[in-house]
């Protein structure tokens, strides 16, 4: 079944066709159209623009996704659509366009849970043994959740825990945008905690921050204690922060140059690290028939965090599935997979589907 899946709940628009037979997902073509360096310019994603850069993107990207994939409109059996969460704005320009398509085409449409696409990414590369637990860590959420084989091929999600607070996506770019690293400044805070790490003065644990919110018993994460101490660290020591905004380039030489900056940036993320793999361990503690331990969003493209988990997984006898890179962030091909399995389970939506900004979608 040949799906073309619809993303826009944030700030990338983003179009892929994949097609999906039993057992096998094979990713067509994408169209992703980053709206990153428009945000950039205001330090944080303004919802008001990102709609409008998504109503003006989607159909020049209709076009591209056809073309790459070398397959004409026509051959199109499925629309799938991120419906939630995110930016309700944002949600609704994809959602109409997906309608749209469907009403057009005449073929089933289907809204998809952005976070649980996330969580089923991987499945475009790899089989996910199931039951599994799944941390997904992205700008907008950070949730553990237990997936177990549902009764068609779309698997069953009981979520566990989630952030109280910042999600760790939020905390990265806010300690970031606090030190005046280029926006969104995950990527460039975990490329200078990678400087750090190449000096080996640097301990397995972080002695300037603690990991948040561990000693309770629950499976649930805080993270803006972790942002508040990182802030107040930042004011103690003027020089950490950039004097202006700079580029990754830059920020890597001065990393190169300032121990003390990557240094900073290194306990930060081990901090986040951390706080992610206890809980993370106690869920599989929790749940000792798991077989997987998948880890999903943006976040997990964090070198420390993909391998503390790595080492977690390979300790507890696991299988350890993460998708690759491009498939980790905000993408439209995990739309069109998850869409597929919900389709081939017999699950479509009527042209009445409604965006869910919160909550569950
Ligand atoms: O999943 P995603 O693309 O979008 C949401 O659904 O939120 O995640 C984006 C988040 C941003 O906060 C970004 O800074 C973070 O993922 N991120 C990283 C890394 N790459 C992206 N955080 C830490 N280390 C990275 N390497
Ligand atoms: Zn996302």
């Amino acid at each position: 079944m040949r799906i073309l899946g619809v993303e826009t709940s944030c700030d990338e628009t983003a179009l892929a066709l994949v097609d999906i037979t039993p057992g096998r997902a094979v990713l067509l073509g994408e169209a992703l159209a980053s709206q990153a360096a428009v945000h950039a310019l205001f330090g944080g994603v303004v919802p008001e623009i990102a709609s409008r850069e998504h109503l003006r993107r989607l159909p020049l990207l209709f076009e591209s996704v056809l073309e790459r994939s070398g397959v004409a409109a026509s051959s199109i059996q499925g629309v799938a659509v991120a419906r939630g969460p995110g930016l309700l704005g944002a949600l609704l320009a994809g959602v109409s366009f997906a309608k749209g398509l469907a009403l057009g085409l005449d073929v089933p449409l289907v809204g998809v849970n952005h976070l649980e696409a996330h969580l089923l990414a991987a499945g475009l590369e790899q089989s996910l043994p199931l039951p599994a637990i799944g941390l997904l860590v992205s700008g907008g959420h950070t949730e553990l959740a237990r997936m177990d084989a549902g009764e068609g091929a779309y698997p069953e999600f009981v979520i566990l825990g989630r952030t109280l607070d910042d999600a760790a996506g939020e905390a990265f770019d806010k300690c970031a945008k606090a030190l005046n690293l280029p926006y969104p400044g995950g990527a460039c805070l975990d490329a200078l905690a990678r400087l750090a790490r190449e000096q080996p003065a640097l301990p397995k644990s972080s002695s300037l921050f603690s990991p948040p919110y561990v000693d309770n018993d629950t499976l649930d994460f805080s993270f803006s204690g972790l942002k508040t101490a990182a802030m107040t660290a930042i004011q103690k020591q003027p020089g950490l922060r950039r004097e202006a905004l700079c580029s990754v380039e830059e920020a890597l030489a001065d990393g190169r140059r300032e121990p003390e900056l990557a240094r900073f940036c290194g306990h930060f993320n081990m901090a986040v690290a951390q706080a992610l793999e206890i809980k993370t361990r106690r869920a599989l503690e929790r749940h000792g028939d798991a077989r997987s331990l998948i880890l999903a969003g943006g976040v997990a493209a964090n070198s420390l965090v993909r391998e503390r988990l790595q080492a977690l997984a390979v300790e507890l006898g696991l299988a350890f599935v993460a998708p690759s890179p491009d498939l980790c962030t905000d993408n439209a091909a995990m739309v069109a997979h998850a869409g597929g399995l919900l389709l081939a389970s017999g699950r479509r939506h009527a042209l009445s589907l409604e965006a869910i900004p919160r909550g569950r979608a």
